[in-house]
């Protein structure tokens, strides 16, 4: 299959499928232990039903929103995705060149393959970079200053990784980065060649942010036992203030979940929070990200700008997220699934498939503009 015949996201995930080494598509696909949240991060979007509209004069629709005061053409960013890089060589960079090119934010991950300098060096627009906590605040102040002297546009603070949700995957497959080729999964290497020449070609094989920080970087293992020792279970609202003096532009929050977090993620003075359960990744029996929405959104809406990520697949679940107050949707495994299937390319087909659907459900829900999705868009 090619791009040109691919009619869904689901088929750029088969065609990652194919191109990407299962150990990989493992780390991306996997949600923490029974996968639970991430079963429900799906099936509770898919219940939203949209109402059918006729002859509301639906043409000349656009989809443009203002996202933390700048006004884009999609109502879409790029969510952090950690090892990009192993999906497709300089994955990071081929991400967020697609990003820019469609005039949409991209979010860098802490744990990205390619460091800040190198997406920084490689387009030409500000992305938004996504911090980890650590311990060690000396390298915490580095990375924000590193950011700022790249003029990143935004910081997305994650608060759900205090721990890492296991992921039963991960841990069967004993991921490595760099890849490292066991005499088991030789053939299952060698049978993904166009993967091999991209990744052996990329800039780096480890993560790029962090390499020389963490000991023995190259092996999943070392990485959790180094995320056990340096990610700070004891964070608090104290260390968000913290942040905020390091970074005096603008904060998004990430990984709210619950009302009262959202009051004090609004009070702490960000500007955005994203309401999101990692993906399924983290807490494991918890609620989907799309029922907490509303919610939240009755709650600090008026305070703080609300974008939304967990189980976006299409432009009609877009629309479900932005009816239920989001402003804006983060793309994670949607993207990725592009990444992996053909680099800039595949993530540039994925972020118009999703443009396109949403036009269509726009037509035939009756609406012209992102901010005509209400509430009232809905059955309920
Ligand atoms: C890190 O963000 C992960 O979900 O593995």
């Amino acid at each position: 299959m090619s791009l040109k015949s691919v009619a869904c996201i689901e088929d750029l995930r088969r065609l990652a499928h194919r191109r990407v080494p299962r150990d990989f598509m493992g780390y991306y696909e996997s949600g923490s232990y029974s996968e639970s949240t991430l079963a429900a991060n799906l099936a509770d979007l898919a219940r939203i039903n949209i109402r059918q509209r006729v002859l509301a004069g639906a043409a000349n629709r656009n989809q443009h929103q203002t996202v933390l005061g700048i006004s884009q053409p999609l109502p879409l960013a790029l969510a952090p995705v950690g090892m990009s890089g192993m999906a497709y060589g300089d994955g990071e960079i081929a991400a967020a060149s697609a990003a820019e090119k469609a005039g949409i934010p991209y979010t860098l991950s802490t744990l990205s393959i390619c460091s800040i300098e190198d997406v920084a060096n490689a387009v030409s627009k500000p992305f938004w970079f996504q911090l980890y906590f650590m311990k060690d605040r000396g390298f915490v102040a580095d990375l924000i200053a590193r950011a700022r002297a790249a003029n990143c546009s935004a910081l997305v603070l994650t608060v759900d990784l205090q721990v890492l949700g296991q992921r039963h995957r991960d841990v069967r497959n004993g991921l490595t980065v760099p890849p490292r080729v066991h005499l088991s999964t030789i053939a299952h290497i060698l049978s993904k060649p166009s993967w091999v020449m991209s990744v052996l070609m990329g800039k780096r094989k480890t993560f790029g942010n962090v390499a020389g920080r963490i000991p023995g970087t190259e092996n999943l293992a070392s990485y959790m036992d180094w995320i056990g020792s340096q990610f700070d279970q004891a964070l608090s609202w104290d260390d968000v203030a913290w942040v905020r003096e390091q970074w005096p532009g603008k904060l998004i929050i990430k990984g709210i979940m619950d009302v009262e977090d959202a009051r004090l993620a609004a009070k702490s003075g960000a500007t955005a929070i994203v309401v999101s359960n990692h993906g399924g990744r983290q807490l494991d029996g918890a609620v989907s990200s799309i029922s907490m929405l509303p919610r939240i959104v009755d709650a600090v809406g008026a305070e703080t700008e609300i974008l939304f990520d967990g189980g976006i697949r299409s432009g009609q679940d877009v629309f479900r997220a932005l009816a239920l107050g989001a402003k804006a949707c983060l793309l994670g495994r949607a993207y990725l699934y592009g990444l992996g299937a053909a680099g800039e390319a595949g993530v540039s087909k994925a972020i118009d498939l999703i443009a396109k659907e949403l036009d269509v459900t726009m037509a035939l829900a009756g609406v012209r503009t992102i901010d005509q999705i209400t509430r009232e868009r809905l059955e309920t």
